[in-house]
């Protein structure tokens, strides 16, 4: 009954100009690791869900790249999706697909980018996660301890006033403003989302149809085709028309019955390069050095710097920058402003 769905069809536009449209940062080995963000993700559920039950969603551009970097997966794992409308049709198609197939089934719902450190944490609990899901109709979403006042993340405020492991949401706040992040992180009862959801298909789908009913009626009427020869007509005729939203706007902000597992599980997204910074080995000035091994960096501090192994990097009096030389880009940009890259970035047409 239990399905693993990543999600991996985003481009990472923050994590420009090393993430790009070709080749997304959930396909690389960001980490050193050997490798790639999706390997990563997939490694930590191989042992306990079957391969028959863990789907790859994603953009049709990126079938085959998934295809490589997973090869123990079957391709009709590896759902694909005509066009980028973000994370609620991803989700709204998924449940739709797997209730045809499994009316009672579970789904855990997880990014392709994130870090997790304390695995076995992790592990326990979404086995929580997942009963309370099964008998129970909650939404469930992993809060994660807020440790600065970041706008790409959603905020939840949590019910702490009971001492059950699962709380419920009283409000939560997709990207706010910077200000409100400012308060927010303040009180003791507010966590970041995760961005990993575990819920019965049957009970998000319910959520859509409560929700957001525009989405609900375009993938409900394809419910004949799902997992028949037809269903790739219907979704290349009708998924690019779905509304352009994810999942945090379109059901969670909305809906009373989500809830929240504080989750200590050594996280970090990886979505952006102050992430990264983060979570990296800082030399003596507190500069984060990725790739390049020849380089000469003075009087700067605080500064991530990525370029190739082959290429001399000197440095002389810019403090707190992010610094890029990838291929044909070289990104120069104020850490602190670092949410403007995703801007920038979507005002080229041809971002490559
Ligand atoms: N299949 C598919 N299709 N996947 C997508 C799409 C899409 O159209 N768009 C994004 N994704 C994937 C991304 O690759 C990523 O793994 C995940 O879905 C989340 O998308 P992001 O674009 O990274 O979302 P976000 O980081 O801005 O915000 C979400 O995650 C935060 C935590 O990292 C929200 O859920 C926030 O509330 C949350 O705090
Ligand atoms: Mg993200």
């Amino acid at each position: 009954h239990i399905n693993l769905f990543i999600m991996a069809g985003g481009v990472g536009s923050r994590f420009w100009p090393k993430s790009r449209n070709a080749f997304p940062k959930q396909f690389i080995d960001i980490l050193g690791t050997g490798d790639s963000l999706l390997q990563l993700t997939y490694n930590r559920f191989k042992d306990y869900i079957n391969n028959d039950n863990i789907h790859i969603v994603t953009n049709q551009d990126y079938k085959q790249l998934v295809h490589e970097q997973l090869p123990n997966l079957t391709v009709k794992n590896i759902i694909c999706e005509p066009s980028r409308n973000n994370t609620a049709p991803c989700i709204a198609y998924s449940a739709f697909k797997l209730l045809k197939k499994d009316p009672n089934a579970i789904m855990i719902i997880v990014p392709s980018d994130h870090l997790i450190l304390k695995e076995s944490a992790y592990l326990n609990i979404i086995q929580d996660a997942v009963n309370h899901a099964m008998k129970s109709n909650v939404l469930v979403t992993l809060g994660i301890s807020p440790t600065r006042p970041d706008t790409g993340y959603g905020y939840i405020q949590y019910d702490a006033s009971d001492n059950e492991k699962l709380h419920l949401v009283k409000a939560f706040h997709e990207k706010p403003q910077l200000e409100l992040a400012i308060k927010y992180i303040e009180e003791p009862d507010f966590l970041w989302n995760a961005g990993m959801f575990i819920w019965k298909a049957a009970d998000i789908i319910e959520a859509f149809r409560l929700y957001s009913p525009d989405i609900y009626k375009l993938f409900d009427s394809g419910f004949e085709y799902y997992n028949t020869d037809n269903e790739e007509e219907f979704i290349n005729n009708n998924y690019p028309n779905s509304p352009n939203v994810s999942i945090d706007y379109a059901v969670i902000e909305k809906a009373t019955n989500v809830y929240t597992i504080p989750a200590d599980i050594g996280w970090s997204d990886l979505g952006t390069w102050n992430s990264l910074y983060e979570i990296s080995d800082k030399d003596n000035n507190n500069n984060v050095l990725i790739g390049t091994n020849k380089y000469e960096i003075n009087n700067s501090n605080g500064c991530i710097i990525s370029a190739s192994a082959e290429k001399l990097v000197i440095i002389d009096g810019l403090d707190d920058y992010i610094i890029v030389d990838d291929d044909n880009v070289l990104l120069i940009h104020k850490k602190n402003r670092e949410q403007e890259i995703k801007t920038i970035v979507n005002s080229f047409k041809d971002k490559g």
